[in-house]
């Protein structure tokens, strides 16, 4: 593998399509390893002179240029608001936004009608623990959820098990990174638990935890599944149904698309049975003066008007990343994570969490390095020109798990090179000279 940082190759002049065209990746090379570094027009920035090297996908990505165009061109195009005016340029703007949602339902292999667009994962995993919380826990009831969560797969179930009398429980990360399907069984055989909440990827370990293996005890069991997929559906291919999650929830800037638009998928029997989480227009059928009715799937939980040009721009994201193909989309990410775990050892008193094997992690590295704050560590990258993140990756709780205060992190995406991963062992190796740490 090259040791030197190649220069990045900027835009390539690839057109963008317009709306609603295919959004064809610019170019492709053999199996398992894309190049499609120059769809993203961000890599032509020079810092001090120096390509970007950006390993902080995991954080928010970086968009291709058919995304940015797309939003661009909807807002100097097509702009209108949705699902009520009845002149042409509305049934345009009403045509994007449902072609948007169709896309992203598509890309999991699920429905339209029960694809429902939030603000991000987020908003997503709160709409369910209110919608859906506050009615169906009570007293004497128990949620679970995992030790390796994000905060936002936490504090929502903490303030739904304070505010309903119910019990929150954790299954254990073991010192793998993993989770054990015998302590999911066991705590579901106490009979108390209503719903298991736990992500699809690790944004600290990267530990692919097994969803279908979990969703089909925890039906088995009479107890509804929420799975955060934010850290999956960017990387893998992922089928909502196969998977037989209740309830899917992901973010449209970790995938490649704009800020302020996330997906919850759910199972049309739990959403139609449902109370809306906000309530304000389009959402309402018919409004009273002291009562108003609920509109039907999916616009029930989209209240006010939604986020309709990052709607747009996460449909050209997922139909830019359906068109490279989410198998070979994983194939390129798990060969850069092998690569990098393998270059990572090459650092003295550098210690990976999570499991060791490329194939059971999703595209990241999380780290540490004795005699070096993960603080300085991400500030020594940058020196090097590398932007990873380092911190508590709003995941507390595993932090404590660990017995660490922070991780640096390290993070790919769909047009990182193993010449970046280079540049971040180099920084690391020259980093350790700046602390006086020994070769
Ligand atoms: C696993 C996981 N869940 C949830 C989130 C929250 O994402 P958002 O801020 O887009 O809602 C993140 C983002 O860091 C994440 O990695």
């Amino acid at each position: 593998m090259p040791s030197v940082v190649r220069e990045s190759t900027g835009p390539n002049g690839h057109t963008p399509p317009r709306a609603g065209s295919g959004c064809v990746p610019a170019t492709r090379t053999g199996e398992g390893s894309l190049d499609v570094r120059a769809d993203f027009p961000i890599f032509a920035r020079r810092f001090d002179g120096r390509p970007l090297i950006y390993l902080d996908s995991g954080a928010t990505s970086q968009k291709p240029a058919v995304v940015i165009d797309t939003v661009g061109e909807h807002l100097r195009a097509h702009n209108a608001n949705v699902h009520r005016g009845v002149y042409a340029l509305a049934r345009e703007a009403d045509a994007a936004y449902d072609g948007a949602r169709r896309r992203v339902a598509e890309l999991v292999g699920t429905e339209p009608r029960t694809t429902i667009f939030t603000k991000n994962v987020t908003e997503a995993i709160n709409l369910v623990a209110y919608a859906w919380g506050r009615s169906n826990v009570g007293p004497g009831d128990a949620v679970l959820i995992t030790q390796l969560e994000h905060h936002a797969n936490i504090v929502p179930w903490q303030m739904l098990c304070r505010e309903r009398g119910a019990m929150l429980r954790y299954l254990a990360v073991d010192a793998r990174g993993e989770l054990s399907l015998e302590q999911l069984d066991a705590e579901l055989a106490r009979g108390d638990v209503r719903l298991v909440a736990f992500s699809h990827v690790s944004n600290v370990l990267g530990t692919i935890v097994p969803v279908a293996e979990m969703t089909a005890r925890i039906r088995a069991a009479g107890a509804v599944s929420l799975v955060d997929g934010a850290q999956a559906v960017p990387h893998m291919p992922v089928d909502v149904g196969a998977l037989g999650a209740d309830f899917y929830a992901w973010t449209g800037h970790k995938a490649l698309g704009p800020t302020g638009i996330g997906v919850l998928h759910g199972r049309a029997e739990l959403l139609e049975g449902m109370e809306p989480f906000m309530t304000g227009g389009d959402m309402i059928a018919s409004v009273d003066f002291q009562s108003a009715t609920w509109n039907e799937l999916p616009y029930k939980f989209e209240a006010g008007t939604p986020p309709i040009a990052e709607a747009v721009g996460l449909g050209a994201a997922v139909e830019y990343l359906s068109a490279l193909g989410m198998d070979r989309v994983r194939a390129h990410e798990r060969a850069l994570t092998a690569y990098m775990l393998e270059r990572l050892a090459e650092v003295p008193g550098l210690r990976v969490v999570g499991p060791p094997e490329a194939e059971r992690r999703g595209g990241l590295a999380s780290f540490t390095i004795e005699g070096i704050h993960p603080h300085d560590i991400a500030e020594l990258a940058d020196r090097g020109g590398v932007c990873i993140r380092a911190g508590h990756h709003c995941a507390q709780p595993l932090m404590r798990r660990l017995g660490v205060g922070a991780t640096a992190r390290a993070s790919v995406g769909v047009y990182n090179e193993p010449s970046d991963i280079d540049a971040l062992v180099d920084a690391l190796l020259a980093g350790r000279e700046v602390f006086g740490l020994k070769p």
